[in-house]
């Protein structure tokens, strides 16, 4: 199948892109600081780079100090901005308030905030104990939550901002195997209404952005997008492919920038489509899960 004229590149890892052609205006996001958890891999990774890539100077955290750390190194060396890498737990508050902390010595400012960190894993609900749907809404939900409050408090209620939640579109039809972070997903994109409705007069848009199946993921390869590719499953989607994540950081610095400045409270979905079309096939789902073949411990 031929690649679609004006897709970006990409690359598989959590490397920078060897050469980048802006399509939105270099200096978009000058002057402005963004804080992004789980900026160190995937998605976050990429939007911390199209960020950088346009002035913004970044703060990524998660767990792993290690590997923020290793990220902003590559991060810098490849835009010549400042990347801050923290290390936070997003179902831990005070943790979440020592990083914003940090960053606003480092910065004296913040003002974006990419809720990205997640944590997913294939599992029918029949199987899936009481934890481990607990842990899912913990990171997903209450994290982002969490880390939305800490950062009006500390600085947006008085500053205003912008709030991009990274969501899913897995609740849309019930997506099998998924049903805890397909309701940690919806609770997050009612929570991105509810938030922009009350923290509008403070000048804060609140937004989601749904990808879909974005290749050279952890989300991919633990939902099987190798094996929806091998048996051709990504042919149904109506644009006939996986997205990439450059794709999903373009439209998170749309909502990030000035471009959007009056659109709060919505869901924007970047999926080709693939929620109208691709197959939700519960007894294929489970063969592949019972295999191991999405095994994370
Ligand atoms: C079933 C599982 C499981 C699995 C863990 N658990 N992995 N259950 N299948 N594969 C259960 C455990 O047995 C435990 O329950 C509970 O979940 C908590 O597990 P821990 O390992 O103690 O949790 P923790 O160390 O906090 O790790 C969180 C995690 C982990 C989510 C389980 O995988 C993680 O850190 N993930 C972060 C990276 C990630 O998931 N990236 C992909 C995001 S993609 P018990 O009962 O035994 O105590 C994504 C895509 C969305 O979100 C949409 C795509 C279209
Ligand atoms: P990923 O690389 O695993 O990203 C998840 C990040 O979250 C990691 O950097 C992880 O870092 C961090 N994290 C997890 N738990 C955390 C916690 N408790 N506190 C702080 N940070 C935490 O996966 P990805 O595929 O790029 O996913 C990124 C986002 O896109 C997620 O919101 C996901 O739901 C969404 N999404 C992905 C796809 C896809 O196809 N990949 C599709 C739809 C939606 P540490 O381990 O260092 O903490």
């Amino acid at each position: 199948m031929a690649e679609a004229a004006g897709t970006p590149p990409d690359t598989d890892g959590d490397d920078c892109l060897r050469e980048y052609r802006h399509l939105f205006s270099p200096d978009i996001l000058a002057g402005r600081v963004a804080f992004i958890t789980g900026g160190g891999s995937g998605i976050g990774f990429r939007i911390a780079e199209i960020f950088m890539r346009h002035g913004c100077r970044t703060v990524i955290a998660s767990r792993n100090l290690q590997r923020v750390a290793e990220a902003s190194k590559k991060l810098v060396a490849a835009t010549g901005q400042q990347c801050l890498p923290l290390c936070l737990d997003v179902r831990q508050p005070q943790t979440i308030v020592a990083a914003v902390d940090e960053a606003l010595k480092e910065f004296e400012q913040i003002n974006i905030l990419v809720n990205n960190a997640a944590g997913n894993f294939l599992c029918p609900a029949s199987s899936l104990s009481f934890n481990a749907f607990k842990t899912v809404i913990d990171i997903d939900t209450i994290g982002t939550f969490n880390t939305s409050k800490v950062l009006f408090e500390k600085y947006f209620r008085d500053h205003g901002g912008v709030i991009v939640n990274i969501t899913a579109t897995l609740s849309y039809r019930g997506q099998a195997l998924q049903v805890h972070a397909g309701s940690a997903k919806a609770a997050i994109d009612a929570m991105t209404r509810h938030l922009a409705v009350e923290w509008g007069p403070n000048q804060i848009r609140v937004n989601s952005l749904a990808p879909g199946p974005i290749m050279g993921t952890e989300g991919y390869r633990r939902l099987g997008g190798k094996f929806a590719k091998e048996a051709n499953l990504l042919d149904t989607i109506p644009l006939q492919r996986a997205g990439n994540k450059t794709e999903i950081a373009h439209s998170a610095l749309f909502l990030a920038s000035p471009l959007s400045s009056y659109v709060t409270g919505t869901t924007l979905v970047v999926d080709g489509g693939s929620w109208l079309t691709s197959a939700n096939n519960f007894p294929a789902l489970l063969d592949f899960w019972a295999a191991g073949a999405n095994q994370t411990q």
